[in-house]
């Protein structure tokens, strides 16, 4: 029986995201000058922070960032620093490709309370193996794009990246005003 290999939530990871999901992320999004989660073996821009310099100590200093954070006990402290780093004005947009658990704390703490822009992911994504360069089989959890910019009006979204975005709801409309 074929086995299936999943990429935990909590692994300590070094998937990629696929060139696809990347690209269509520049073109909303972007161009992205920094790639503040990499190693040299998957870094997606030409500028990148990697685990020993840090990016929780090193300065975000790009205009538009790309972080796909880890996704265990790191991945608080890095949306900790994505607000921080916008509020500081080191960069003016971090975009994150972060897993869809809206039940978590931090997601409501840390995104709903700060972003501008959430765009759900429809499908699950095959985060690639950058060691060996192919898709593994599949991600078991939903993801989203998270968008710290306070200058963009604010959004839902929901679509994948082979198509363009099906619905876009107003925060207000999406989560009714109080
Ligand atoms: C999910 S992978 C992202 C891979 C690729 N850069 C991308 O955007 O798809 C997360 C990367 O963050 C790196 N990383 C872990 N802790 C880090 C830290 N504190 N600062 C910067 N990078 C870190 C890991 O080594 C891993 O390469």
């Amino acid at each position: 029986m074929k086995q299936t290999v999943f990429r935990s939530a909590d692994a300590d990871d070094v998937w990629q995201t696929p060139l696809d999901v990347f690209r269509y992320a520049e073109r909303r999004w972007g161009p992205f000058q920094l790639d503040a989660a990499a190693s040299a073996d998957n870094a997606l821009c030409e500028k990148f922070i990697d685990e020993k310099q840090d990016a929780l100590k090193t300065a975000w200093d790009a205009d538009q960032v790309w972080v796909n954070p880890p996704y265990g006990s790191q991945l608080k402290p890095f949306l900790q620093r994505a607000v921080d780093q916008i509020s500081k004005g080191n960069c003016k947009r971090v975009v994150m490709l972060i897993p869809a658990r809206t039940d978590a704390i931090y997601f409501h703490d840390l995104v709903f309370g700060k972003v501008s822009q959430i765009h759900f992911i429809k499908t699950r994504i095959k985060f690639t193996n950058a060691k060996k360069g192919c898709p593994d089989s599949g991600a078991n959890f939903a993801s989203c794009f998270v968008v710290y910019d306070d200058t963009l009006p604010k959004k839902v979204t929901t679509g994948s990246w082979t198509e363009d975005p099906s619905t876009h709801v107003s925060f207000d409309a999406f989560f009714g005003s109080s």
